[in-house]
């Protein structure tokens, strides 16, 4: 299925804005449920990817989880109907508040970052006579070859405990009364396209499987965390991720115990392709070697190439004319505030549609009002 511009609606619309279209966006839904559902795999959605109150509605009617990473996304994944014992909630700078709101509302599981963290979770739910469930963050060593950015899985990274901690945070639970471990969680990073970091996550959650069964520490529940890329380069001709191999290459290589789960927090392959930022043209101005198209979208409204160097493609709806070379840009006062150097698009002029694709997750959510700009506002296919 492909994403579908209704250009007669948007005539009217003021730029930019995101455009969503829902039907792309249930079949990807219904593809994620229909792949992970063959091997009983559970999807928790990564909140932070998209928490749009429309793509959060959809998400949740289709059954899927919701993985959270702040008490904002706790409380508005509750809000929006995602059962308490479908949220999880990880991070590693989870203040008091946050987490006594996870304590307060029974959220299924606290992903757990570092011995100090677990001290206060455990001593925040003996305060309300609870006992909290956790899941240890471990820090697998497994490089995703992605931006550096969002690597998160080797030892240099903030995230997860490092295999050299890892008698300390298991003794240190032994020691406490009020968290009780549920399971071990893993995520290595994001945009991952080649699926063998993804065999090397299997291989290293195998050993330190082994590590805990010979602890006989029997965590109920394995979560692999998120990371599967999409391709920004070509988004109509996959515009659904290939979740089957994904699915079937953690069937392949992960060994689960008898009785144990298996658990994922996706994020951009489930929203990103369903989502376009829409902009007009509002001058050409000739550069030394190429043509600038300056759009009324900005780096505040789709942060991703400023901050990533990300690639996003970008379309011009209203022209057919030849192809020429233009440096896509926005109007806030920066350099960095470009969506694409020498880009080829046919020749534009004022007021011309521009599309910058697979802009569903971290575009809309990472928004902001740098310059006092507004923030975008969203359309959806089928309310348009
Ligand atoms: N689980 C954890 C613990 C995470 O940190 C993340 C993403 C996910 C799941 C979801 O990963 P996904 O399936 O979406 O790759 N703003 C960046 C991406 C940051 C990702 C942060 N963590 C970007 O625009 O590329």
């Amino acid at each position: 299925m492909n994403f579908k511009f209704p250009l007669n609606s948007f005539e009217n619309i003021q730029t930019p804005f995101y455009y969503y279209d829902m039907d792309l966006l249930n079949a990807t839904l219904d593809s994620v449920s229909g792949e992970a559902g063959k091997y009983g795999f559970k999807v928790h959605y990564a909140v932070k990817a998209n928490a749009n109150d429309r793509i959060l509605e959809a998400i949740r009617a289709k059954g899927f989880g919701a993985d959270c990473v702040s008490g904002g996304e706790v409380k508005k994944s509750l809000e929006c109907g995602f059962p308490s014992s479908s949220v999880v909630f990880a991070g590693v700078g989870k203040a008091d508040w946050e987490i006594n709101l996870g304590l307060d509302n029974d959220i299924s599981c606290f992903n757990v970052e570092s011995i100090p963290e677990l001290e206060i979770i455990d001593e925040l739910a003996a305060k309300k006579g609870k006992v909290a469930r956790v899941a240890l963050r471990l820090n697998p060593n497994v490089n995703a070859n992605t931006h550096h950015y969002i690597t998160t899985g080797l030892e240099e990274n903030k995230f997860g405990i490092n295999q050299w901690d890892l008698e300390k945070v298991v003794a240190c639970l032994a020691g406490l009364k009020n968290v009780e471990l549920e399971g071990i969680h893993f995520h290595i990073g994001s945009q991952i396209t080649d699926l063998l970091s993804f065999k090397d996550l299997c291989l290293r959650v195998n050993e330190l499987q082994k590590w805990f069964v010979s602890q006989r520490i029997f965590p109920k529940v394995v979560n692999v965390g998120g990371g599967l890329g999409i391709n920004y380069e070509q988004p109509d001709e996959h515009s659904i991720p290939d979740f089957e191999s994904f699915f079937k290459l953690f069937d392949e290589f992960l060994e689960l115990m008898p009785g144990q789960e298996l658990h994922f927090e996706l994020g951009r392959s489930m929203v990103c392709q369903s989502g376009v930022l829409m902009s007009r043209v509002l001058y050409i101005k000739n550069g030394v070697q190429t043509h600038f198209a300056i759009v009324d979208a900005g780096m505040s409204d789709l942060i991703r190439p400023a901050l990533y160097q990300a690639y996003h493609k970008i379309e011009n709806l209203s022209s057919q004319l030849e192809n020429e070379k233009y440096d896509v840009v926005g109007p806030i006062c920066e350099s960095s505030d470009c969506f694409g150097k020498a880009v080829d698009l046919p020749q534009t002029k004022r007021g011309d549609l521009i599309a910058i694709r697979s802009a569903g997750a971290y575009g809309e959510v990472m928004a902001n009002q740098y310059n006092l700009r507004e923030l975008p506002k969203a359309y959806y296919s089928d309310t348009i």
